[in-house]
């Protein structure tokens, strides 16, 4: 088993923990918090669950960049970077922008802030708000896997 063999088991064990964990969070956790969950409940029932995977999807998130940026690197591909053709490896990076400034920059700096002010005040619309962003992130991030494999794999 190579060092290139590795990487790429822990870049796809690091997505399916961060991805799998936003789908779980997008399809089930806000659904049911919003449906079940009586207004005034909601934002500490929700800060509790989801600051809890907020923690590990730093580590997972990290794992799969670093383990991204070094297959770049052996894979000697850099120059993929610009070239239209590979959109997907554009889009792994774009992914993983936005998630590492959402939970190392935006959350820590005003997100969370922003959110708890919000959702004190008016919980309806910032649940409806917060759950059509995930929805968003999750359907990104699920078109840009299956690219990237079809992408890795030279099917497209
Ligand atoms: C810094 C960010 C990232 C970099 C630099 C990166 C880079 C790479 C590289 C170089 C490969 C191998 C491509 C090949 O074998 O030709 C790869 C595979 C892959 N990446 Fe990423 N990636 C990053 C983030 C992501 C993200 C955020 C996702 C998902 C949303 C993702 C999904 C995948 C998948 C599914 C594969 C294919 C694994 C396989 O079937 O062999 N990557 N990535």
């Amino acid at each position: 088993m190579d060092d290139l063999s590795i990487a790429r088991a822990l870049h796809v064990i690091s997505l399916v923990h961060w991805i799998g964990g936003v789908s779980l969070v997008t399809l089930v956790l806000l659904p049911g918090i919003i449906r079940s969950v009586a207004s005034e409940n909601r934002l500490e029932l929700f800060e509790t669950i989801e600051g809890r995977f907020g923690f590990q999807a730093r580590i997972s998130t990290t794992i799969a960049g670093l383990s991204g940026f070094y297959m770049t690197h052996r894979l000697d591909a850099w120059d993929r970077f610009a070239d239209p053709e590979f959109w997907w490896m554009h889009a792994m990076v774009f992914i993983w922008a936005v998630f590492t400034f959402v939970l190392f920059i935006a959350e820590p700096a005003f997100l969370h802030r922003w959110f708890h002010d919000r959702a004190s005040k008016r919980p309806g619309p910032t649940f409806a708000l917060v759950l059509a962003m995930h929805r968003i992130l999750l359907f990104a991030s699920l078109v840009t896997v299956g690219a990237a494999v079809l992408g890795a794999h030279g099917a497209i």
